[in-house]
Parts: C-alpha cells; sequence; structure tokens
C-alpha cells in the first residue's frame, strides 16, 4: 500500500518497543474476541480497542492512515476479506470475523489480525479459520536470518492450496518498524529460493488471506472494504515477526515475545 520507506534494520531497543506494541495488539485481539457474541455491534469492538490502546499509552496505527481511515480496527465479517469499517452491524451467531489491529508505542508498530466464529459455526467455516492460521505460521516458520522471500510466501500458498482454497494476491504482508508499511512487500505466493535475503534485524508481517472461492477481490464504494469476487468466506491472520540477535520472535501473540520454535506445528493439532 502507498509509498513505504526502504527496509529498515532495527535494534533490540527497538525490538523491545515493537514487543510493547505487539502486547497491546495481542490485548486487544483477547478483549475483542471475548466481547464478539451473538448482538453486539462492530462499533462496540471498536470502543473496546480504543480503550486498550490508550490504557497501554499506545496510539492507534490505523486510525486516520491515508488520511482517512476512520477506526483503530479492520472488523471484516463473512464475505469481507479485509479493511472492513467498523459499523452499527450486530454480529449473528454463525458469523466469522476478522479483526485486524495496529498499535504504536513510542513511535513503533505491531500489527496483527485473528479470525474467529461468533456463537457456533458451521465446520466449512471452521475449516477455513484453522487452515488460513495454519498458513500463516508455515510462513512465519520460513522466516529466518538468510532465508529469502520467496521462502514465505511458498510455505503459505502451499497449505492454501492443499485445502483447495483461493489464496488471495492483491493485499500483502509487508516490512515494519517505525512505519506500519515498510520494505519489502511478502507476498502470500511465491517460489522457494527467489526474492530477497532476509536478514536480523528486520520485522515482517506474515499475513495470508484465504477464500472458500476463488481468489479475486472487490472493493465497496467506500474504498476500504475488500471482499471476495465470488461472495464466498474469507479468513485473514497476521503476526509481527523479528528476526533478532536471539532468534526469531512473534511480537504480537501475547504478553510477551513468543520464539518461533514454540509457535503450533498444525494450528488443528492444538484444538
Ligand atoms: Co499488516
Amino acid at each position: 500500500m502507498a509509498v513505504s520507506p526502504m527496509i529498515t534494520i532495527k535494534s533490540r531497543r527497538e525490538f523491545e518497543k515493537m514487543a510493547v506494541a505487539g502486547a497491546c495488539v495481542a490485548a486487544i485481539h483477547r478483549a475483542v474476541k471475548e466481547a464478539a457474541q451473538p448482538g453486539v455491534s462492530l462499533l462496540e469492538l471498536e470502543d473496546i480497542s480504543r480503550q486498550i490502546l490508550a490504557e497501554r499509552g499506545c496510539q492507534s496505527s490505523f486510525l486516520g492512515y491515508h488520511g482517512t481511515y476512520p477506526a483503530t480496527l479492520c472488523l471484516s465479517p463473512n464475505d469481507v476479506i479485509v479493511h472492513g469499517i467498523p459499523t452499527d452491524y450486530r454480529l449473528k451467531e454463525g458469523d466469522i470475523l476478522s479483526v485486524d489491529a495496529g498499535a504504536i508505542y513510542e513511535g513503533f508498530h505491531g500489527d496483527a489480525a485473528i479470525t474467529f466464529g461468533v456463537g457456533e459455526i458451521s465446520p466449512e467455516a471452521q475449516r477455513l479459520i484453522d487452515a488460513t492460521e495454519e498458513g500463516m505460521w508455515a510462513g512465519i516458520r520460513a522466516v529466518r536470518h538468510g532465508a529469502r522471500l520467496g521462502d514465505i510466501g511458498a510455505a503459505i500458498s502451499e497449505v492454501g492450496y492443499r485445502h483447495g482454497y483461493g489464496v488471495v494476491e492483491e493485499y500483502l504482508g509487508h516490512g515494519i518498524g517505525r512505519q506500519m508499511h515498510e520494505e519489502p512487500q511478502v507476498p502470500n505466493v511465491g517460489v522457494r529460493g527467489t526474492g530477497m535475503k532476509l536478514r536480523t534485524g528486520m520485522a515482517l508481517c506474515i499475513e495470508p488471506m484465504f477464500n472458500v472461492g476463488s481468489r479475486h477481490t472487490k472493493v465497496d464504494p467506500d474504498g476500504w472494504t475488500v471482499r471476495t469476487a465470488d461472495g464466498s468466506l474469507s479468513a485473514h491472520w497476521e503476526h509481527t515477526v523479528a528476526i533478532t540477535k536471539d532468534g526469531v520472535m512473534v511480537f504480537t501473540a501475547g504478553e510477551e515475545p513468543l520464539p518461533v520454535e514454540e509457535a503450533p506445528e498444525r494450528v488443528a493439532e492444538q484444538i
């Protein structure tokens, strides 16, 4: 999206700030997921996010983005892939909802998304959610010093294709630091051994979007809301991942950075 600054290499101190921002994003996800019951409106979830940002001394990465984004969350139900604007829509049993949040702490960003069901959801919807999370973790495990960008997209898309899902190509992962969107862009499809070499000090957002149907997308007249072209369900997962001197760390999975070795191997095995 838009003009991105160069690739930036972060110091230990800068990564510490990103970890605080990441913990704030994780706290927003926990609270919003718990609150997202049938009958609750998307604007009520937005309020929860604003409260947690304020409590933790963080600013929103999203509010005012591109001069126009009006909220601190992107809330993307059902066939919305990404960038859904919080409205007075009330959640209903069987919906799936993607919650994307971004926080800034002392000038450094954290950015992550989760997708979950509201009340009881169909087995088809749950499979989509789990496969998309699995694709994200496969991409995250491809991140290391000396790996190449194409390794990430290859790992993600293999999971999506194995499940028969459309893997969205128009929206990509990205570098992150003092800006939410930095170079490099991180495609969700790719060829192993190709593309830029990754190195210690880089931080990347790994963010696959899988559709039950085709990979194609369309944008609503509001200029933000991205939907599946065929109206099928879509899921989105994202974490902020750093290549530190102590190893690869996920900053947006909880209160503390999560070493990638402790990440789930297959999501379904965890459930
Ligand atoms: Co992102």
